[in-house]
């Protein structure tokens, strides 16, 4: 079966001017097909250019060179507000940390971030926090979460404006075996509900081999995926 593109990047390079003299090159030409309801495992070293690279995919940080692709979009043509607004629409993220703001319930920390977009629907959050399970947790501020329940806060967080893409950089490398897994099978079963394409980060092995493909990272080149 022909699968379809849901975004496509070329050649991206990435380098960090360190002094005067020297600089660093991060990413060193980075071309990737990404396929639409695909969740593809990127791996690689401590220092291969992985977060680099999402920060890149997220729109957080623009490459010294290299195309974006997405959907017939050439992304690093739109300017600062339109490049927010792409962001807004089509990007969800989830961090290692799940970075909640501490003085906000649950429920009003998906809110806050489906504000962005216009849309203050208390009833879309309280649906999406009932898909990731915890509909009985949205009135707790993260404190009163377990580390876990927090993870998926952040990830009802990150699906609330149903980005076509979520970027996760180490979703489960903050938690216990069990919680990890637990945040695992949620993401795949919220893939197939959904059908969202996912592109994770990832220092564990166990998830690598169950997403659909692995993509492998070595000083700042792919050389698998
Ligand atoms: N803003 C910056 N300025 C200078 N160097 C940077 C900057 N951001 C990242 N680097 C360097 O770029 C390289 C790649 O960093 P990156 O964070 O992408 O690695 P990574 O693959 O995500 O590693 P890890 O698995 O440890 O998270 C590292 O050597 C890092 O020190
Ligand atoms: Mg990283």
């Amino acid at each position: 079966m022909e699968k379809d593109i849901l975004f496509e990047i070329s050649d991206i390079k990435k380098s960090y001017k360190i002094t005067k003299q020297n600089t660093l090159n991060v990413l060193k030409g980075i071309n990737l097909k990404v396929y639409k309801g695909e969740i593809a495992a990127i791996v690689g070293k401590s220092g291969a250019g992985k977060s680099t690279l999402l920060h890149i995919l997220g729109t957080l940080d623009r490459p010294d060179s290299g195309q974006f692709i997405f959907e017939g979009n050439d992304v690093f043509s739109f300017s600062d507000k339109q490049l927010a607004e792409f962001r807004a629409k089509e990007i969800g993220f989830i961090f290692q940390f799940h970075h909640l703001l501490p003085e906000f319930s649950a429920i009003e920390n998906v809110q806050i971030a489906s504000m962005i977009s216009g849309n203050k629907d208390k009833k879309n959050a309280h649906r999406i926090l009932k898909e990731v399970g915890l509909e009985e947790r949205e009135n707790h501020k993260p404190s009163e979460l377990s580390g876990g329940e927090a993870q998926r806060v952040a990830i009802a967080r990150a699906l609330i404006n149903s980005p076509r893409i979520i970027l996760a950089d180490e979703p489960t490398g903050n938690l216990d075996t069990e919680n990890a897994e637990s945040v695992i099978d949620l993401i795949f079963e919220l893939r197939k509900k959904f059908n969202q394409t996912y592109l994770i980060v990832t220092h564990n092995e166990e998830f690598a081999q169950r997403c659909d493909r692995i993509i492998k990272i070595s000083d700042g080149k792919i050389t698998d995926s």
